[in-house]
C-alpha cells in the first residue's frame, strides 16, 4: 500500500506564498516514490498551485465542496468546479468545519457524495474531542461519524484521516499507542463495511504530525500516511515528513 501525506494548509498562504513554497518543496520531494504527496491550499491559491505542480508527483486538493452542480450557492463551489481547478481530491468533514460551520455527519456524507459522483478521492476526517475522549466515547464518535459519512458510499478512492480534535494546532499529538489503537478500530468498522475491499483503504493521522514524530507514528501498523497543518507550511519541515524514515 502507498502512503499518502497530505498538507493542510487551512486559511494561509497568498498566491505567491503559495508558488514560493512550491518552488523550494518540489525539488526535496520529487524522487519520493512510495508517498502520494497532496497539497491543500486555499481557494485563491489553487490555480497558482495547479501551474506549478504540472509534470510533477504532487497533487492538489480542496479543503471542502459543496454539493451541488450549480446554481443560487451565494459563496459556494461545486464538485466539478474542483476538478476543472485542477483537484484530484477533497478534504471533507474536518472538524474545524464541523465545530464552526455546524457541518453534521448527514451533511459530510451528502459532501462526500457529490465528491464521489465528480471522481474526486476523498480525505474523510473523523475524530473526538477532549471532552469525548475522557468521557470513554472516543469509539462510539469514531463509529458514529464512520457509519454516518460512509453511509451508501462505495470505498473507491476513500482515504480516512483520524484527527483527534484536541490534538489539533495544540502541539499535543497522540501517543502512538493511541493513533494505532484509533486506526486499527477504524480498520475494523471499515472491514464491517467493505468487507477484504477495505485492506485498500489508506488511513491516515492528523493532529500535531511535525517532523520530530511522523517516524514514530509512520512506524504504527494500521498508520498509512499524514494530514499535516501547521508543519506543512515550511517547505523545510514538510519536505521531511514526507520524507520520513521507517524506524
Ligand atoms: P495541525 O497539524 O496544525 O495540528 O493540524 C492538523 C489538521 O487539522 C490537519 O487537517
Amino acid at each position: 500500500m502507498k502512503n499518502f501525506i497530505a498538507a493542510n494548509w487551512k486559511m494561509n498562504k497568498t498566491i505567491g506564498e503559495t508558488r514560493e513554497f512550491l518552488r523550494s518543496f518540489i525539488p526535496n520531494v520529487k524522487d519520493v516514490k512510495d508517498t502520494d504527496i497532496v497539497i491543500a491550499p486555499p481557494f485563491t491559491s489553487m490555480s497558482a498551485a495547479a501551474q506549478e505542480i504540472k509534470g510533477t508527483n504532487l497533487r492538489l486538493s480542496a479543503q471542502d465542496i459543496f454539493w451541488e452542480e450549480k446554481g443560487a450557492y451565494t459563496g459556494e463551489i461545486s464538485p466539478s468546479m474542483l476538478v476543472d481547478a485542477g483537484c484530484s481530491h477533497v478534504i471533507i468533514g474536518h472538524s474545524e468545519r464541523r465545530q464552526y460551520f455546524r457541518e453534521e455527519d448527514v451533511i459530510v456524507n451528502r459532501k462526500i457524495k457529490a465528491a464521489k459522483k465528480a471522481g474526486l478521492g476523498l480525505i474523510f476526517c473523523i475524530g473526538e474531542s477532549l471532552e469525548e475522549r475522557e468521557a470513554g466515547k472516543t469509539l462510539d464518535v469514531i463509529k458514529r461519524e464512520v457509519e454516518m459519512g460512509l453511509a451508501e458510499v462505495d470505498s473507491d478512492n476513500l482515504v480516512v484521516a483520524y484527527e483527534p480534535i484536541w490534538a489539533i494546532g495544540t502541539g499535543k499529538t497522540a501517543t502512538t499507542e493511541q493513533a494505532q489503537d484509533v486506526h486499527a478500530y477504524i480498520r475494523k468498522i471499515l472491514h464491517n463495511l467493505y468487507g477484504n475491499k477495505s485492506e485498500e483503504i489508506r488511513i491516515i493521522y492528523g493532529g500535531s504530525a511535525t517532523p520530530d514524530n511522523i517516524d514514530g507514528l509512520m512506524a504504527c501498523q494500521d498508520v498509512n500516511g499524514a494530514l499535516v497543518g501547521g508543519a506543512s507550511l515550511k517547505p523545510e519541515s514538510f519536505s521531511r515528513i514526507v520524507n520520513f524514515k521507517r524506524v
